[in-house]
């Protein structure tokens, strides 16, 4: 893949997201559509310990009893996307529009990801400034295969630009580009509806 542009990047907050990611029976041509998210969509996805469907949404990481050091995903497993093939030729594009809502409670929380990977796993020891994506062993390694964007609401480590950024991630936490929004009047954490559109 190659690094989009700052002027790409900035598209990505027209769109809205939940930590997805696809995997599953591989097909060509994927679509799909969720005006809410019910029991009756439940098989359609894999979920780690703790996220759930709740309230009409995908709920990544709980939002009552213990939330700290929580972290979760939630995996798209009906079909797979072939993005590339070996010879890294472009064979498809994608598309996605999502709408995400963080709200911290209690200072918890540190934001989250959307995710393309083959790896459905969640990562022990991922929560906090990972966001579910590696931990502080994989940080970086190949074997990860994911691409994020994270909307990221703490500076948690110096390279980040601030507590209200969207970021993309390869294989790594450490985004190889970030754009900050707060002077977009998009405040990540708010505890309002974000629309996000992804387009490759
Ligand atoms: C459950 O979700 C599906 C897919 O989003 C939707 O078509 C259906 O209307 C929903 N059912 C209810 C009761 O909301
Ligand atoms: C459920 O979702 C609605 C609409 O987004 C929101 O106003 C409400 O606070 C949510 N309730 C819980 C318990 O999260
Ligand atoms: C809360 O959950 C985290 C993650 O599972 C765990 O590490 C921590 O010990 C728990 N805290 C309490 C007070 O149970
Ligand atoms: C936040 O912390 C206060 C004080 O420790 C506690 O009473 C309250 O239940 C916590 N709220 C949540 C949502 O965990
Ligand atoms: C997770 O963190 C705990 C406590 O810091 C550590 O003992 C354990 O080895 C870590 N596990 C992994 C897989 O990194
Ligand atoms: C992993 O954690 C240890 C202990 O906290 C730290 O010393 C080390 O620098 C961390 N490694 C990475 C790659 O973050
Ligand atoms: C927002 O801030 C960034 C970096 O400070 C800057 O590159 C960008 O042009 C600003 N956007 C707007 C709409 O002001």
């Amino acid at each position: 893949m190659t690094k989009p542009n700052t002027s790409s990047l900035s598209s990505f907050f027209c769109i809205a997201c939940a930590a997805v990611v696809i995997l599953g029976r591989t097909c060509s041509c994927l679509q799909f559509t969720y005006p809410n998210f019910n029991a009756s969509n439940r098989d359609d996805f894999s979920f780690s310990p703790g996220s759930a469907i709740s309230n009409n949404s995908l709920q990544i990481t709980p939002n009552a009893g213990n939330m700290t050091h929580r972290s979760g995903r939630v995996v798209y497993a009906k079909e797979t996307l072939k993005l590339w093939n070996s010879k890294r030729t472009a064979l498809t594009s994608f598309r996605t529009d999502f709408m995400l809502n963080i709200l911290p409670q209690n200072g918890t929380g540190e934001g989250m990801a959307f995710m393309l990977t083959n790896n459905p796993s969640l990562p022990s020891n991922s929560s906090g400034q990972w966001l579910g994506v590696c931990n502080n062993q994989t940080d970086g390694a190949k074997t990860n295969q994911l691409v994020a964007v994270e909307f990221d609401t703490r500076k948690s480590y110096q390279d980040d630009l601030d507590g209200n950024h969207v970021g993309l991630d390869l294989n790594s936490i450490k985004s190889v580009q970030q754009h900050p929004l707060s002077n977009q009047s998009i405040v990540l954490s708010s505890g309002s509806d974000v629309l996000v559109g992804i387009k490759y």
